[in-house]
């Protein structure tokens, strides 16, 4: 019988070998927003997992659009040059699809790393000024964010738009625009954080909106192009699930080839409750009232889980974050369990269970030559 996890996918104009996702990860490890050579080993070796699509962290459009001094960034040459050799590498370890999350994080910008704290930057730290729609703190404490002026908000477009040509430049088969976790184009989306009465407060889409449209014009039809969005605030009053449904069917209509269905972020304060696979149906709500495809994301981490979510028609693509930084063969193994038999790098084959002396020995009771 065909496993729903290794079954390919047609994504706008590639296909995905498998519906197997890698969630965008921040790594807090860039330097001016250009990658290091700690995401050559990371993204290295996570590039040969076998995913079907491994998409980069957010990586921001505007120097103070980076959540941390050690966010990702494509804004300057530099950062496109960075992140074009490890992309470079990741590309002579697999042929999978590659793709990059951008962003903006608004009011939640300047703000420490999480092993400093996950805080707003204190005067020592460098802060820098946040802009958001509205001159609202993220939670108590937090910088007060400036108000973006028109011609800002118009400003910051074109910058989405020419992190978009760096991406397409460096070679990416895909690009996620970053609309959920409380970042900018959330903030904009959330009446929470939008209080603004001028026709971007009347509207609340119509910022993310032409964002979306403005790189759908610059990206390739021939690749992919998606959006994570946000499905749920947690909190009275705030963006709910009929609000992503509207979202995810104007995305669909400027041309985006899928929706990532997350939810959280705006607030410090939200009343969410997490437990295993708690966004699932956020993500079959998008899907049963749209066209556009899904991913659902947040904690999945079992095959047979990820497996039954496919099968029920739930979502189209299962993504992953947590499970991938425990177990980067995470792909390996469940191939293993539903019998699917995947390439492995030549230099790892021999950790194939069935290459094993005597297979399937336990993976902890073997010796080794
Ligand atoms: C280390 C780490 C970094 C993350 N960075 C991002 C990010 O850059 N962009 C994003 O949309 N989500 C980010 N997230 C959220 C994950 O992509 C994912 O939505 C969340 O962890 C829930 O999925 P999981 O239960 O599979 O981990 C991050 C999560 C972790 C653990």
């Amino acid at each position: 019988m065909a496993v729903n996890l290794f079954s390919p996918l047609e994504l706008g104009g590639i296909t995905l070998p498998n519906r197997i996702v890698i969630s965008p990860m921040c790594q807090y490890s860039a330097d001016d927003g250009s990658l290091s050579d700690w995401h050559m080993v990371h993204l290295g070796h996570l590039a040969y997992s076998g995913a079907g699509l491994m998409i980069l962290e957010a990586t921001h459009v505007t120097r103070e659009g980076r959540i941390t001094h050690g966010c990702s960034g494509l804004y300057s040459e530099h950062n496109e040059a960075a992140m074009k050799r490890v992309i470079d590498q990741c590309r002579r370890l697999s042929n999978n699809p590659i793709g990059v999350q951008i962003g903006h994080a608004g009011r939640k910008a300047s703000s420490q790393v999480p092993w400093e704290g996950r805080l707003w930057l204190k005067p020592e730290q460098s802060p820098w000024e946040t802009v958001a729609p509205s001159a609202i703190a993220y939670s108590e404490g937090w910088h007060i964010p400036r108000e973006l002026t028109v011609a800002e908000i118009k400003g910051l477009v074109d910058a989405f738009v020419s992190s978009a040509e760096r991406a397409k430049r460096i070679g990416f088969d895909v690009v996620e625009l970053h609309s959920a976790h409380g970042y900018l184009l959330h903030q904009f989306l959330s009446p929470l954080s939008n209080q603004r009465t001028d026709a971007y407060g009347k509207d609340r889409m119509k910022f993310p909106l032409e964002v979306a449209r403005a790189v759908r014009e610059a990206w390739p039809k021939e690749r992919a192009l998606g959006a994570r969005i946000t499905a749920n605030d947690w909190m009275p009053g705030g963006h709910g699930p009929d609000d992503a449904v509207a979202y995810a069917r104007e995305l669909e209509r400027i041309g985006l080839d899928y929706v990532c269905v997350s939810s959280g972020g705006l607030v410090g304060h939200a009343n969410l409750n997490v437990g295993p696979g708690y966004q699932v149906p956020l993500a079959e709500k998008v899907k049963k009232a749209t066209g556009i495809k899904v991913q659902t994301v947040g904690m999945i981490a079992d095959a047979q889980q990820a497996e039954d979510i496919l099968a029920a028609g739930k979502a189209d693509m299962v993504t992953m974050a947590r499970a991938f930084l425990d177990n980067p063969r995470w792909v390996w193994h469940a191939a293993e369990r539903f019998g699917v038999k995947l390439d492995y790098p030549p230099q790892y084959a021999r950790s194939r269970h069935d290459q094993w002396p005597g297979a399937r020995i336990a993976r902890n009771g073997w010796s080794g030559d």
